[in-house]
């Protein structure tokens, strides 16, 4: 079986780019291979927040996945700073990386663009290595992810060979799962098509978080940006030309599991591409709210879970650590 791992920040409201570029994967995959999920708390450090946001969000987040469908029977569900593995091989995993690869990812030339480099927190610097770190401790085969993920991936493999060229064979080189293009990959801003739909942005508008009412989804869809023709044939799937309407044709097919370009097809106007896309949307995110609700209410059965799925990943997660421990030369205390 496969082993399979992802990971999601508790920070900021989650939105239909993390259910459909990822969440809906991890889903479909838990039967499939040997699930690991995991809330990466400790990233969500590398950026200015509120200890009670953060403690909130971990169990909302984790809440939410649950709803959404994750079985913790099927896979194994934990939160990354109860499994402390990951901070011990990031250390390992830093002193292979080198400064010039980790300069050039581009989120942190995005995330450091705002306040500036200098004041960037290090852990903003150095968070792709503790995403190989988490990747890596579980033997991972394949990381189902959105496209914004794929330059880490390149440098968790990049770290994977270095280490076992330099100390022997440790770690298994994962590969990505990335959804196929137009089909979930990058499901980009309603209001801003050129950038992704993100947790961060800077207009909740153009965010459809899991969240949302119904009339709060109906109006972001119909007030989404689209393109300044509305003619007959206004409705075409031309994302390099399009990219408003496209965006909104990405989503219809993604919901649906067809193709961009037969949606597109059934179209001619806006209108009804906007009323059909905001009423699949609703029909997608209402039946996970309501299950929300209900295991919210319950919060204990929540701890539960994630305290089991931490002594699962523990396990996993102590012999990697020890494999590297001992390839690097270190001594575990026995
Ligand atoms: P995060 O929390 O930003 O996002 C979680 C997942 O959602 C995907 N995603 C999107 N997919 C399509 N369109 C979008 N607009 C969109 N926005 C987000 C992301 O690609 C991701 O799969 N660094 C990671 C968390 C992480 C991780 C890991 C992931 C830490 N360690 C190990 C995999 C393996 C992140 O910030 O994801």
């Amino acid at each position: 079986m496969s082993r399979v791992f992802s990971g999601i920040q508790p920070t900021g409201e989650p939105h239909l780019g993390n259910l459909l570029g990822a969440v809906r994967w991890w889903i479909a995959d838990q039967r499939q291979g040997d699930c690991f999920y995991c809330v990466v708390d400790l990233h969500a450090l590398t950026i200015p927040g509120d200890p009670a946001e953060l403690r909130n969000g971990t169990l909302t987040m984790a809440t939410l996945l649950l709803a959404a469908g994750l079985d913790p029977e099927a896979c194994t569900l934990f939160v990354q700073s109860h499994v402390p593995a990951h901070t011990q091989l990031a250390w390992l995993l830093e002193c292979t990386a080198s400064v010039g690869e980790l300069r050039r990812m581009t989120q942190f030339k995005d995330k450091s663009a705002r306040g500036g480099e200098e004041a960037a927190r290090a852990g903003l610097f150095t968070y792709p290595v503790l995403m190989a770190a988490d990747i890596l401790l579980y033997d991972t085969d394949r990381v189902p992810v959105g496209d914004d993920q794929r330059q880490h991936l390149e440098l968790t493999r990049d770290l994977a060979q270095r280490f076992n060229s330099r100390y022997g064979e440790t770690f298994v080189v994962p590969e990505a799962s990335i959804p196929p293009a137009g089909r979930g990959d990058r499901i980009m801003d309603l209001q801003d098509p050129d950038k992704k739909m993100s947790k961060s942005s800077e207009s909740a508008q153009g965010t459809i978080g899991l969240f949302d009412d119904p009339k709060t989804i109906e109006r972001k869809v119909k007030r989404a940006v689209t393109d300044a023709d509305d003619g007959p044939d206004a409705v075409r799937y031309h994302p390099a030309t399009k990219p408003g309407v496209s965006n909104l044709v990405e989503l219809l097919a993604t919901i649906q599991g067809r193709r961009p370009e037969d949606v597109a097809a059934d179209y001619t106007r806006y209108g009804a591409l906007k009323a059909d896309l905001a009423e699949a949307i609703i029909a997608l995110v209402e039946p996970i709210q309501v299950a929300y609700r209900s295991l919210a209410s319950e919060p204990g059965s929540v701890d539960a879970v994630l305290r089991s799925g931490a002594k699962r990943a523990e396990g996993v997660a102590r012999a990697t650590l020890a494999r590297a421990y001992e390839a690097v030369g270190l001594t575990l205390p026995t």
